[in-house]
């Protein structure tokens, strides 16, 4: 998998459960998650609503050979039309003012002993300027009707992206899987 992007940890943790299969990534953004996930021998389908991010996901996947689509859509309204193996949603659901809804349609679209994997800021959040931040344990609770594989949550190391100044996140993190 020479040249494939580096995922964040929570995805590259997947391979611990799954090797193979259908993923949806909804918010896929440039695709960190998804091409390494598709390099990784899954097939996976993206969603996102940037065009900016789309055609940086589309070039990098042409550029690394890569086969992994994306569709211009809003996870918000996105209806899923089949049942994946793996649905992820990284650093995507605070932006969304219902996450629920999203989740709720996640869960819904994935086949029995599939997982869902998520990560979201919290409360705790040093900058709280998103459309919605995660309760303490908000994110475990959803999936209190799947086993629970993996739950964190925690302070972020210091990061620098986007023209941001040195910042740190706060994140909760799921890996469940479907029962
Ligand atoms: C911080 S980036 C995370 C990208 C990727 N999931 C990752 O972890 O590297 C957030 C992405 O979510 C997308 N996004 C935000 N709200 C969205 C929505 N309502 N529908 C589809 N995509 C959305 C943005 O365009 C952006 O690409």
């Amino acid at each position: 998998m020479t040249g494939a992007p580096i995922p964040n940890k929570i995805v590259g943790n997947i391979l611990l459960y799954k090797n193979a299969g259908t993923v949806l990534d909804l918010g896929a953004g440039w695709g960190r998650n998804a091409l390494f996930l598709a390099a990784s021998g899954f097939k996976v389908t993206c969603v996102d609503n940037n065009d900016n991010q789309i055609n940086t996901f589309k070039q990098k996947a042409l550029d690394l050979g890569i086969a992994a689509n994306i569709e211009k859509a809003n996870i918000e309204d996105y209806d899923i039309t089949w049942s994946y193996d793996v649905i992820v949603s990284t650093s995507v659901l605070h932006f969304i003012k219902n996450p629920k809804k999203v989740i709720d349609n996640m869960k819904e679209h994935t086949k029995t002993s599939g997982l869902n994997v998520i990560s979201v800021f919290t409360k705790e959040n040093p900058d709280r300027n998103f459309d919605y931040l995660f309760e303490k344990n908000e994110l475990r609770n959803y999936y209190k009707d799947w086993e629970i594989l993996v739950y964190n949550e925690y302070l972020s190391d210091l990061e620098q992206h986007d023209n941001l100044g040195p910042h740190r996140h706060f994140i909760a993190e799921i890996i469940a899987q479907k029962i």
